[in-house]
């Protein structure tokens, strides 16, 4: 996505006869597609293995008890089975790569993406090493959700480039998303990647309980007594915000004749975070059940995917309308070249 002139993957010579085959970009897309989701399928899996108590499970890493299929309880199975989801989404996102540099203008193309994706993967696994051998460290642990997200991300936007390049661009296409919307559906996932990193701070603490009440704390309703209870206090102002926004969106752009793949996504939003709010309350007021907390990260991320979704697809939708603009342009052009 060109940010400021910088772009994740190399645009700069886009033209209308690339010399990757059609069928191979084709493929990469939904690659990117499957990764992504993969990606969220192992974070929930992260937060089963925190909400259960099993992050000690296996004492060692990368084997557990020194073998690569352990005997197994039930905390050792999350444990482990963990460790293989992100084994084999490791794979993938390595297979993903390969695929890029098996085409000399796909690798020149995806370099920027390539580096970042491996650099992130890497830094992953780094993390998932050091949760367990320094013993959950709650910086560790945060950072390892927050960089899980980071590598959601990429995935997501690498496909976004790859389908400005794939996708047919239909009559919907032609219609303009105004600049607020694309601006508003930015600044949500500003706020709930903010959101979901305050949500990994109080979760890596086991400061779920640190205010037993809702909504207020302590009958205050921000007691500074410590730092934990601010972030506390922050992620439950911060869910009404996000909310806000995403119902403000939504009403905004209720009569707008959007893209089907944008408008999707903004619809889902107010819904989803409502049932988010209704989990967080759930975890303070029954003290976090294994399953609210697991429900809670699972749809936090779901909100995260909608509206990262709405800004890509946005983006791919206006690409495509470029394209085909300037590609009429240069039909009009060459028509009137004098004979
Ligand atoms: C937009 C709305 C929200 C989002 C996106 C969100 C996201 C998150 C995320 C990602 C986590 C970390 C979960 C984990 O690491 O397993 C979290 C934790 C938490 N959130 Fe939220 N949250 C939202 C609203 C709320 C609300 C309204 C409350 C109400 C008090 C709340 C209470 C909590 C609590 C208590 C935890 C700690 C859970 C635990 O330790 O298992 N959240 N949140």
């Amino acid at each position: 996505m060109a940010w400021g002139g910088w772009s994740l993957i190399n645009e700069s010579d886009r033209n209308y006869s690339l010399s990757i085959p059609y069928t191979k970009l084709q493929k990469l897309a939904r690659m990117l597609m499957w990764a992504a989701r993969f990606a969220l399928l192992v974070m929930v899996l992260g937060g089963a293995v925190r909400a259960t108590q099993s992050g000690l499970a296996c004492p060692d890493w990368p084997l557990c008890f020194s073998q690569p299929v352990p005997f197994l309880d039930m905390q050792i199975f999350m444990e482990w089975f963990h460790r293989l989801a992100a084994g084999l989404f490791g794979f993938s996102i390595l297979y993903i790569v390969g695929f890029c540099l098996s085409n000399s203008e796909l690798r020149r193309r995806t370099a920027t993406f390539m580096t970042l994706t491996v650099l992130l993967l890497a830094w992953q696994v780094m993390l998932g090493a050091l949760t367990v051998l320094e013993l959950l460290d709650a910086k560790i642990v945060s950072g390892h959700l927050i960089n899980a997200v980071l590598l959601f991300s990429i995935l997501r936007i690498g496909r976004a480039h790859v389908e400005a390049l794939v996708r047919s661009s239909s009559a919907l296409d032609a219609q303009v998303i105004p600049n607020d919307v694309k601006w508003i559906a930015k600044g949500l996932t500003v706020l709930v990647f903010g959101q979901i990193c305050l949500g990994g701070v109080i979760s890596s603490n086991n400061a779920g309980l640190i205010c037993p009440e809702f909504p207020k704390c302590f009958g205050m309703w921000w007691p500074s007594l410590n730092w934990l209870v601010d972030v506390q206090m922050l992620h439950r102002f911060n869910a009404f915000a996000v909310l806000a926004v995403a119902v403000g969106l939504s009403i905004r752009t209720r009569y707008l004749a959007l893209p089907y793949c944008v408008s999707k996504q903004i619809k889902q939003l107010p819904y989803l975070i409502m049932i988010q709010v209704v989990l967080g309350i759930w975890n303070v007021v029954f003290a976090l059940p294994v399953w609210a907390s697991i429900a809670h990260l699972a749809v936090g991320l779901l909100v995260y995917r909608a509206s990262l979704s709405a800004v890509c697809e946005a983006w791919v939708v206006e690409q495509r309308k470029a394209q085909t603009e300037s590609c009429i342009i240069s039909t009009a052009t060459l028509s009137v070249q004098p004979q």
